[in-house]
C-alpha cells in the first residue's frame, strides 16, 4: 500500500480505474478488497447502471436489510410496512406494536397540513422598508409570472405556489430580508421544484428593485427551500381502555398506563432522555423513509427542529390518561414524496411503494408517523417493564454469533440455550466455547 496522495480528475476515471486507484492507495489487502467491492456489484445490469448514476464515483453498492412489519391497521386499512435498517430489534419491535394495536382498534391519523416552504435570503441596504413593502405589493404578480413555465406542470396537477411574502429580518442580521414562498407540491417532496421557483423569483426580485432604485440594488444571498416544514404535518394516535392494555409483563394495567405516561412526561421535560426517546422514534421513521426512497437527512433535521420548537428539546410523542382511557400520539412535520427523486427508479423503492399500495404523499406521511409511534410504543413498553436489553440482546445474539463465526448448527444450539436466559456478549462467548469445545481465551480475538 502506497502512502495516499491527492489525485486530480478522479471523477473522470472509469469505475475500474477508480477501484484500481483505491486498491493501490488505500487497501492493505488489495485482492480481498477487490473481491469485496465487486462482490457487491449487481452484475452488468440495468440496476447497477442506475446505482452507478445515482451518485458520483460509485465503486460498489452498500446494502441494508429490507424487512417488513405486517398487520398495521391504519385508519381501518391493513398495511405491511417496509423497513430498511441495520439495527437488529427495530423490525421486531414494529411488528410487535402492530399486532398489539391491531387488537385494540389500530392507528388513527390526521393530516394537519401539506404546505412546503422556501426563502430568498437577500440583503438590501436602502434602509427604507416601506419602499420595499410597496415595491413588493406593486410587483408581486411579476414574481408569480417569473415562475410561469416552471410551475405549469405542477399547477396542472393542482399544486404550485400558494403565497409569497416579504419579511424584515434585519433584527437578526443587518439589512437582511426574505421573500418567503409557500408551496403545494402534491405527491412530490418538491425540492428541485421549490429551488427552481425560488431562483427564478430571486432573479426577478433583484431586477424589480434594480429598476426602481438603481443606487440600492438587492444582493441575493441564497435561494433555498427550508427542510423545516411545520405546516406539512401529520398526527398519528392510538388509544384503548386501560383495562384492555393487558400487555402481559406482570404489572397491572393501571400501573403500566401510569408508568408509560410518566416516561413520556420525562422525555418531554428532560432533553437527555428526549434525544434518546426521539432517536427510537426515528428508528421506525428513517427505516420507512429509506425503504420508500425519501430523504432521511431532511426528515431527521425537520423532526429535531420541531422537537425543539418551544425552546427546549422535547419528546415528539405525547401520552395521557383520561378517566379510564389511555391515549398515545405523535405529531410531527414530514416533507416526503411518492413521485420524483428515486421513487420510480430504485427497484426496491418501487417495490416498497407497491407493498404499501402506491400511497399518495399524504398517505405515506400517515404510514411513516405510525411507524415512529409504533417504534416508540415498543421501546417505552420494554423500558418500563422488562428493560430494553432483554429484547435487544436476543435480537443481537445472531450478530454476536456471526462475529464468532459460529456454524449454523452451533447457532441453533446457542439460540436454544438462550431461550430462557439473558444474552450478554460474555455469556455468548462462554457458551460458544463450550459448544465448540475450545477455551474462552482461544476465541478472544473476537471483538465486541
Ligand atoms: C435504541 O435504538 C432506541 C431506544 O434507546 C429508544 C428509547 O430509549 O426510547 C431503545
Amino acid at each position: 500500500m502506497r502512502k495516499p496522495a491527492p489525485i486530480s480528475g478522479f471523477s473522470k476515471l472509469s469505475k475500474e480505474a477508480k477501484i484500481e486507484w483505491i486498491l493501490q492507495n488505500h487497501a492493505s489487502e488489495p485482492e480481498s478488497a477487490l473481491n469485496m467491492l465487486t462482490g457487491y456489484w449487481h452484475g452488468q445490469t440495468e440496476v447497477q447502471r442506475l446505482h452507478d448514476e445515482f451518485i458520483e464515483n460509485t465503486v460498489s453498492n452498500f446494502y441494508l436489510p429490507f424487512g417488513v412489519a405486517p398487520n398495521f391497521l391504519i385508519d381501518g386499512k391493513i398495511f405491511t410496512i417496509p423497513l430498511a435498517i441495520e439495527e437488529s430489534s427495530v423490525v421486531a419491535a414494529a411488528a410487535k406494536a402492530a399486532n398489539f394495536w391491531l387488537e385494540r382498534g389500530g392507528f388513527k391519523t390526521e393530516i394537519i397540513g401539506m404546505t412546503k416552504i422556501g426563502h430568498v435570503h437577500f440583503v438590501w441596504q436602502g434602509k427604507d422598508f416601506e419602499f420595499l413593502q410597496t415595491a413588493f405589493v406593486d410587483y408581486k404578480q411579476r414574481l408569480f409570472d417569473a415562475t410561469e413555465e416552471i410551475t405549469r406542470n405542477m399547477r396542472q396537477r393542482g399544486g404550485g405556489i400558494l403565497d409569497i411574502s416579504l419579511i424584515d429580518k434585519s433584527d437578526l442580521e443587518e439589512d437582511y430580508f426574505q421573500l418567503q414562498v409557500k408551496f403545494d407540491t402534491r405527491d412530490s417532496m418538491g425540492a428541485n421544484f421549490i429551488n427552481s421557483c425560488l431562483e427564478a423569483i430571486a432573479k426577478e426580485w433583484a431586477q424589480i428593485v434594480g429598476e426602481l432604485r438603481a443606487e440600492h440594488p438587492v444582493q441575493i444571498v441564497m435561494s433555498i427551500l427550508s427542510n423545516f416544514t411545520p405546516e406539512c404535518r401529520v398526527k398519528a394516535e392510538v388509544s384503548c381502555k386501560i383495562s384492555d392494555i393487558n400487555e402481559g409483563s406482570g404489572i397491572s394495567n393501571q400501573e403500566f398506563a401510569e408508568k408509560f405516561v410518566r416516561a413520556i412526561r420525562i422525555a418531554k421535560a428532560e432533553p437527555y432522555r428526549a434525544v434518546t426517546h426521539n432517536k427510537g422514534i426515528m428508528n421506525g421513521i428513517d427505516a420507512v423513509i429509506i425503504a420508500t426512497g425519501n430523504d432521511f437527512r431532511a426528515t431527521e433535521a425537520c423532526a429535531h427542529a420541531y422537537a425543539a420548537k418551544d425552546g427546549s428539546y422535547s419528546s415528539l410523542t405525547h401520552a395521557e390518561i383520561n378517566g379510564d382511557e389511555f391515549k398515545f400520539w405523535i405529531d410531527l412535520p414530514l416533507s416526503i414524496g411518492t413521485v420524483g427523486g428515486i421513487t420510480s427508479l430504485h427497484p426496491m423503492v418501487k417495490f416498497a411503494h407497491e407493498l404499501l399500495g402506491y400511497p399518495s404523499a399524504s398517505d405515506l406521511m400517515r404510514i411513516v408517523a405510525v411507524a415512529g409511534l409504533a417504534q416508540n410504543f415498543s421501546a417505552v413498553r420494554s423500558l418500563i417493564t422488562s428493560g430494553i436489553q432483554k429484547g435487544h440482546m436476543k435480537m443481537h445474539l445472531l450478530n454476536i454469533l456471526n462475529q464468532l463465526e459460529a456454524t449454523d448448527e452451533e447457532k441453533k444450539q446457542i439460540v436454544e440455550y438462550f431461550k430462557d436466559k439473558v444474552v450478554s456478549f460474555s455469556a455468548a462467548v462462554e457458551i460458544f466455547s463450550k459448544v465448540r469445545g475450545v477455551s474462552v481465551s482461544a476465541i478472544s480475538s473476537a471483538k465486541h
